[in-house]
């Protein structure tokens, strides 16, 4: 049975305390062995959300949602992956938004995940099609769309046979291991997309805000 990853992306969204009541929706949830749910909260976050998951015992991963493309050192206001590693397992590199607005090239991407290899940090990697660039060493992939992006305009989500078949694809020119779908995947369309063969798993954007619905999302997953 292939082990599914629930990946969730706060993106630029809540406090500390928002966090907490998230996490308090978790207490005393079991996620079944074949699944795997990460949150990737903002990097202000990581810390205490941590805490809490050890203090009680959640079943849940950290992700970061960005590194620094550089080592430590002089780079103000750059997050790097040592720092990252104390608290995250994952991170997403090369998410559409900050491909657009933060215009990250295939050049700072690779470098991040370099980074992030280095450190011991599994890179999430964010692609927008079958023909994106991926870096040697990432081995799962996010298909994303940017089209299907709740908040992109459009967020028309694709066909989870076309998704297959992008997943599919990748797959095959890249050696890549897992591929993810993401854009708009809400509780009602999970499933259609995890039952497909080549996908093993969903990055979840707006539906991963509200606890009880991203539990949802995990039970129908
Ligand atoms: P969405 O976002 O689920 O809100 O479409 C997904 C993402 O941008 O990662």
């Amino acid at each position: 049975m292939k082990k599914l990853l629930i990946v969730a992306n706060w993106k630029s969204n809540k406090t500390t305390q928002q966090a907490k009541e998230w996490l308090m929706a978790f207490k005393s949830i079991q996620i079944p062995d074949n699944k795997e749910v990460i949150i990737c909260p903002p990097f202000t976050l990581l810390s205490d959300m941590t805490k809490f998951i050890k203090e009680n015992s959640l079943p849940l991963h950290l992700g970061a949602q960005n590194v620094s493309s550089f080592d430590e050192g002089a780079h103000t206001g750059e997050i790097n992956a040592i720092q990252i590693k104390e608290f995250a397992q994952f991170v997403l590199i090369g998410h559409s938004e900050r491909r657009l607005n933060n215009k990250e090239d295939e050049k700072d991407l690779e470098k991040k995940v370099n980074q992030a290899k280095n450190a011991g940090i599994a890179a999430l990697y964010c692609v927008s099609d079958k023909n994106t660039f991926i870096p040697h060493e990432v081995t799962t992939v996010a298909y994303e769309p940017t089209s299907a992006i709740s908040t992109s305009g459009i967020g028309i989500p694709d066909t989870p046979q076309n998704a297959n078949t992008v997943a599919f694809e990748i797959k095959k020119q890249s050696g890549i291991q897992k591929v993810l779908y993401g854009g708009s995947v809400t509780e009602e369309s999970v499933n259609s997309f995890t039952s497909q063969l080549e996908i093993d798993g969903v990055l979840v954007g707006g539906a991963s805000l509200d606890a009880q619905k991203f539990l949802q999302v995990i039970n129908h997953a």
